[in-house]
């Protein structure tokens, strides 16, 4: 059986630099790791030069002599392949390796991730070095796992290169194969664009308006997330090739213009995430905007629970984020490491890895805060990490059970794709996405992202009562088919303005709004238009209610199969259709003709009766994070002040075993974690 992520056990590790470190401090380390409860180390991901000082001169003393002293210890190994730091005699060899950014200028040697994905040289160079370093340690006992790079699409995830301009060539051929068919996807008859020959074409280049074809940008979205999988994929075949049964291979981190379902399921057992919670504590932003700042996290952790329900956390943040370029930032609190540790783990992380293990007394990130200062003395955040370890162990039974939710939103990658190409649908996207994500947040009410990837749906809709599915502009004929299948047995559809505007090249239908979604929502759509910014209030009456509209309006107008039960009441459009409710066999699908404002999000999860479903066991105040994995309850107060819960029912404890019941207090930055099912 895998060691992590193996539904048995809740597991601590640390990255660990040993080239940033005299030797003589290793096995101390090493020890003091394990007596704080740390049981794997991830290393090597940026030590290339180690390995092949010049080219093709590979030395092995290095982490031989480091896996030596390893293996006399019950310390488990994650390897990183060493790809997103090229050595310098290589890019300056080949610097067809570089990457560029749109006006061509080429990334140099001097800080990292400066390489691109598609020159053969680097792809075969990349193939090298995974394939000496898995050959030689792959089958020592003390290497549990594998990652690949790091942080694939992180700090860039654009790729402007020569080689990339040839490998989108080839990967529109294949896609199109003649320039015509080309032409007619991108519709290149507008402003005379039209391509002759497949040398005319090119990655987004840089142009007077920095307006590039929308279709061209969505395909290059589409090429670049290929051109990572496809890079990632060849290392871990190479290690598949060497690696011991139950050693994993994964990567770290959930970046743009990449399909990381897809890329999950070609080239990893999981997947695990960078958590850096307090990027969102220092966004320049009034810290109260959306009163989520840290929490906000968790929609990052929900959407890395949709690519691997259970997951690691290959870098749990310990300190300062500090780069020396950026300005200061403070420490986590007291607290708060564990808080945003256990985050993790109220959704779905069974692997706890902390970065890193002591600060760098060097380089870009010498105040990037570890768990210990350059020192190496003990400190209050080795004795916080160490108490959390315990605490992983007593709950450690969390491990076998799901996060559980009956709310979904529903993503897909070419409309994530596409709303980066186009400012009306990313606009509206955002705003829904934001009310969705604070307002299940704020009400407590547990929810899952669902992707429809290149091949598949990460999950089986039928488990949801209700999906949102905000803004899918861009739908297929087999998209629709899921779709009605989950609403005639009984699913709920919730779908957003502009739905069904958009083909799959991202050119507008020329059929009537909703598009493809008309027979399946039951809506026409007989006009729409943004909403004035400066522009009184637009209200939906729905029902009775009043709610705000937001950004935009599709003005319904009840030609379609569904009936209308919201109309706008304001403005030159009052009376028209806003909301429509097409029923279909066991379940419906509404037409919400704008962005999700806060009050609509709350509205529709209090009408289809999925709001707060743990309210008859806690009573919970606004400023405190719910979130359930099977029986277990997790409360997350990311306050500094205390705050007080009231349970209806008894719980347990799982830390102390106490029963938990009637008012109870929540220390600032505290949580609990609690057993609904058994009294104590
Ligand atoms: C992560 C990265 C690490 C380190 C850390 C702090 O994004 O994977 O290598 O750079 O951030 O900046």
């Amino acid at each position: 059986m895998q060691y992590l992520i193996n539904g048995e056990k809740l597991t601590a590790g640390v990255c660990y630099y040993p080239e940033h470190w005299p030797e003589s401090l290793w096995k101390e380390d090493i020890g003091r790791m394990l007596s704080h409860g740390i049981r794997f180390i991830r290393i090597g991901e940026f030590a290339w030069s180690l390995v092949e000082p010049r080219e093709g001169e590979f030395n092995h003393d290095f982490f031989d002599r480091f896996l030596g002293l390893v293996r006399e210890t019950e310390m488990k190994v994650i390897f990183g392949t060493p790809t997103a730091t090229p050595p310098a005699w290589l890019t300056e060899k080949y610097p067809e390796v570089l990457n560029a950014d749109i006006r061509g200028n080429i990334f140099r040697h001097g800080s990292r991730r400066h390489y691109n994905y598609n020159s053969p040289v680097y792809r075969r160079k990349c193939a090298e070095i995974t394939e000496v370093i898995a050959a030689r340690y792959a089958k020592w006992e003390c290497i549990a796992g594998w990652q690949l790079d790091n942080e694939l699409n992180c700090e860039v995830s654009n790729f402007y290169s020569e080689a990339d301009s040839a490998a989108f060539r080839t990967w529109l051929r294949d896609r199109y194969q003649t320039t015509d068919a080309l032409n007619e996807a991108w519709g290149t008859v507008f402003w005379n664009q039209t391509y002759t020959s497949w040398s005319e074409v090119y990655v987004p280049r840089y142009t007077c308006n920095g307006a590039n074809n929308p279709h061209q940008m969505l395909d290059y979205y589409r090429f670049i997330s290929d051109s990572c999988r496809s890079f990632a994929q060849i290392q871990s075949e190479i290690i598949r090739k060497y690696k011991k049964d139950d050693d994993f291979i994964t990567t770290n981190g959930l970046f743009g213009h990449l399909d990381n379902h897809a890329f999950r399921r070609q080239s990893l057992s999981f997947f695990t995430y960078d958590s850096y919670p307090n990027f969102s504590n220092q966004t320049g932003k009034p810290v109260d905007e959306n009163g989520l700042r840290d929490r906000w996290w968790s929609r990052k952790l929900a959407e890395t629970r949709s690519v691997s329900p259970h997951f690691g956390i290959m870098e749990q943040q310990t300190g300062a984020n500090g780069w020396n370029i950026w300005p200061g930032v403070p420490n986590p609190r007291p607290g708060q490491i564990t808080l945003w540790a256990m985050q993790s783990v109220a959704h779905g992380a069974d692997f706890i890895s902390f970065f890193r293990w002591r600060t760098a007394a060097f380089g870009t990130e010498m105040y990037w805060n570890g768990i210990l200062d350059p020192s190496g003395r003990d400190n209050e955040r080795l004795a916080e990490v160490g108490a959390f370890t315990e605490i992983l162990t007593k709950i450690s039974c969390v491990a076998k059970e799901h996060c559980l939710a009956d709310v979904a939103i529903l993503k897909d990658y070419d409309n994530v794709f596409d709303s980066e190409a186009d400012a009306w649908h990313s606009q509206i996207e955002q705003a829904s996405m934001d009310s969705l994500f604070t307002v299940l947040q704020k009400t407590h009410t547990p929810f899952d992202y669902v992707y429809f990837y290149e091949g598949g749906i990460s999950a089986n809709l039928h488990s949801y009562r209700v999906i949102f599915y905000p803004h899918p502009l861009i739908v297929t004929p087999e998209r629709i088919r899921v779709l009605e299948q989950y609403v005639k047995q009984g699913g709920i559809l919730i779908l957003g303005a502009r739905a069904g505007c958009k083909d799959h090249t991202g050119r507008c239908v020329t059929k009537r709004l909703p598009g493809l979604f008309a027979g399946l929502a039951g809506a026409d759509v007989k006009e729409y238009s943004f909403l004035q910014p400066d522009q009184p209030e637009v209200l939906i009456d729905w029902d009775g209610e009043k709610i705000p509209a937001a950004l935009f309006a599709d003005r319904l107008s009840g030609e379609g199969a569904g009936d209308i039960t919201g109309r706008y009441v304001s403005d030159y459009f009052a009376g028209d259709g806003a909301i429509s409710v097409n029923r279909c066999a066991d379940g419906c699908v509404y037409y919400y003709g704008s962005a999700f404002s806060d009050a609509a999000v709350e509205a529709f999860l209090r009408r289809l009766g999925v709001k707060e479903p743990y309210a008859d066991v806690v009573t919970v105040p606004e400023s405190v994070e719910l979130a359930v994995r099977g029986p277990y309850l997790f409360l997350l107060n990311y306050r500094r002040d205390a705050c007080s819960l009231h349970f209806h029912r008894p719980v347990t404890d799982l830390i102390s075993g106490a029963e938990l019941s009637g008012e109870t207090a929540l220390a600032g930055y505290g949580f609990i974690v609690a057993d609904m099912s058994r009294p104590a």
